[in-house]
């Protein structure tokens, strides 16, 4: 945007936003990825103010910090009493006695004004050389909102607030959206000729514009092209009703860019998120904060991704990560817990009731069920057996585990860290591996197996698993007659035939 004009953008924020019932300012809200504060500084980033002034008041240290993160350039200017938007913006410019050219107020609480809306407010002020220019919407419900009020001529007499206005002024459907562009000289001037003579006993910013125009400067209005926009969040019902419109916003920006999105309804996607052509969202998804999904893959339905990246041709299922990169065409899930740290190469898997955690995968790892991987690094084409554990925590230090390439790493094995498994190494299902097992080697801790016959009907004599063992050794012998209490069975082979059922094993 070109800059013919100095601008201040001066956004009010002291409010405490009683009706949310919150020990969060109001402004604090978070809304799909930002605060209702940072959706506002968004929106006005494009006007490339020379200066941003926030007014803050109620939880002034939590907006201050607040701010520090977002907008650290922004100048958090104290309004201690909170005693109107007019007393508001009046503090702000005593902050910065410099302030010339156009002053831009916003309210706090407008999340979903548009940056080419407040653009587009902005260049008509200044293409009107207009003394103040408010946005106005024309609304179904305009309850509690301030009323455009226009002469016969259709220019704007006054704003009149609610609890002010007469029957025939809250007939009106056109309302004050609360941001306006100011220029300074004449802002400053009608600012300290502000009455408190109204039902708040406040110092209504809005005033400023009955001020001027009746001194016969030009005050316009310039009309928002969705009136969604404008909406102001008072209450959390507000803030839900807010949601979704961004929501829906959001997922129509994505459409019409090339993601897929099979069920819009549930699937929630922060501003800040990022998506490729031909990504395709299932349903039942929340895409928040820094993630980026890639070109043709697929997540959801039943997912979660926060600060995550996945790559092209990638597809997670049914699962939650956090911090979390899934490399090209890998697979994640159902039912998986992706921390931070966790890296995924291309092609790795993380499958059913897997938790991963500042842990590498190589290219085509898998780790396919029911394990748990803390400070690992996988090598490629690794396999890791079902219930694999990695012991990462010995009660007070954190230590980490190596398995290498192609190594095989046998069902329901503890990796006791620190230990390294080298390349091509196999471990035994069941062991407990605290010592690091050699390229090529096979790891191995398991006690040799001990039968102890007839220990069920002796020791657990009556119970159901008794009764089988008994059924289970007379079919086995032909026939209960032969059978003796505690009788060892040696030979399954004799007496009875498939039919009788003793040719089964038990890894039949
Ligand atoms: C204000 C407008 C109303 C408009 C509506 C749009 C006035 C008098 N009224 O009403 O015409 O239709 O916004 O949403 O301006 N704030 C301060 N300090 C104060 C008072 C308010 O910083 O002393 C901040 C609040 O934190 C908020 C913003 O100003 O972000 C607006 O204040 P709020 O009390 O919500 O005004 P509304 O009654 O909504
Ligand atoms: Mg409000």
């Amino acid at each position: 945007m070109s800059q013919p004009h100095l601008r201040t953008v001066v956004v009010l924020a002291a409010g405490e936003g009683k009706r949310m019932k919150s020990a969060l300012p109001k402004v604090l809200h978070p809304l799909l990825g930002r605060t209702l504060l940072g959706h506002v500084l968004t929106a006005a980033a494009p006007l490339t103010a020379d200066r941003t002034v926030v007014v803050v008041g109620h939880g002034a240290d939590q907006v201050r910090a607040h701010l520090a993160e977002i907008a650290p350039t922004a100048t958090p200017v104290l309004q201690a009493e909170q005693l109107g938007t007019g007393h508001a913006v009046r503090i702000a410019l005593e902050a910065v006695p410099e302030t010339a050219g156009t002053v831009v107020v916003i309210n706090g609480d407008v999340p979903l004004l548009r940056a080419e809306t407040m653009a587009a407010l902005v260049a008509a002020h200044e293409g009107d050389g207009a003394a103040a220019t408010v946005l106005a919407a024309e609304v179904p419900d305009p309850t509690g909102l301030g009323r455009i009020v226009r002469g016969a001529d259709g220019r704007l007499e006054q704003i009149v607030e609610e609890r002010d206005a007469t029957p025939a002024q809250r007939a009106l459907r056109e309302i004050n959206a609360g941001i306006y562009a100011f220029d300074s000289a004449r802002l400053r001037d009608a600012l300290g000729k502000l009455s408190t003579d109204n039902d708040q006993g406040e110092e209504y910013l809005t005033d400023v514009f009955g001020l001027l125009g009746s001194a016969g400067e030009p005050v316009t209005v310039h009309v928002a092209p969705d009136h969604t926009e404008t909406l102001g969040c008072n209450d959390r019902v507000e803030l839900a009703a807010l949601r979704r419109l961004l929501r829906d916003r959001v997922n129509e920006r994505w459409m019409r860019t090339g993601v897929s999105l099979l069920d819009p309804e549930t699937t929630w996607i922060d501003v800040t998120v990022a998506l490729d052509r031909d990504a395709v969202v299932d349903q039942n998804t929340q895409l928040r904060g820094g993630t980026v999904v890639g070109g043709g893959a697929v997540v959801g339905p039943d997912v979660t991704l926060i600060d995550s990246v996945v790559g092209p041709g990638a597809t997670v299922l049914r699962s939650h990560a956090v911090g979390a990169e899934v490399g090209a065409g890998a697979s994640v899930g159902p039912y998986a817990y992706l921390r931070p740290g966790a890296r995924l190469a291309e092609k790795s898997k993380v499958g059913t009731f897997v938790e991963v955690k500042n842990s590498e995968l190589g290219a085509g790892a898998k780790v396919p069920h029911l394990s748990y991987v803390g400070d690992a690094t996988i090598g490629a084409r690794a396999n890791i057996g079902a219930a694999t554990i990695f012991v990462n925590y010995d009660g007070v230090d954190k230590h980490r585990t190596t398995v290498g390439e192609a190594a095989f790493i046998g069902c329901d094995t503890s990796l006791i860290a620190p230990v390294e498994v080298g390349p091509g190494a196999y471990v035994a299902a069941g062991s407990a591996i605290a010592q690091d097992v050699p390229a090529g080697a096979l790891g191995v801790t398991r006690a040799p197996q001990r039968n102890i016959d007839g220990w069920v009907a002796r020791r657990r004599a009556g119970t159901r698993s008794a009764e089988a063992a008994q059924r289970a050794r007379e079919s086995a012998t032909g026939g209960a007659s032969a059978a003796r209490e505690g009788e060892a069975i040696h030979d399954r082979a004799e007496g009875g035939g498939p039919a009788s059922g003793a040719g089964h094993t038990a890894s039949d």
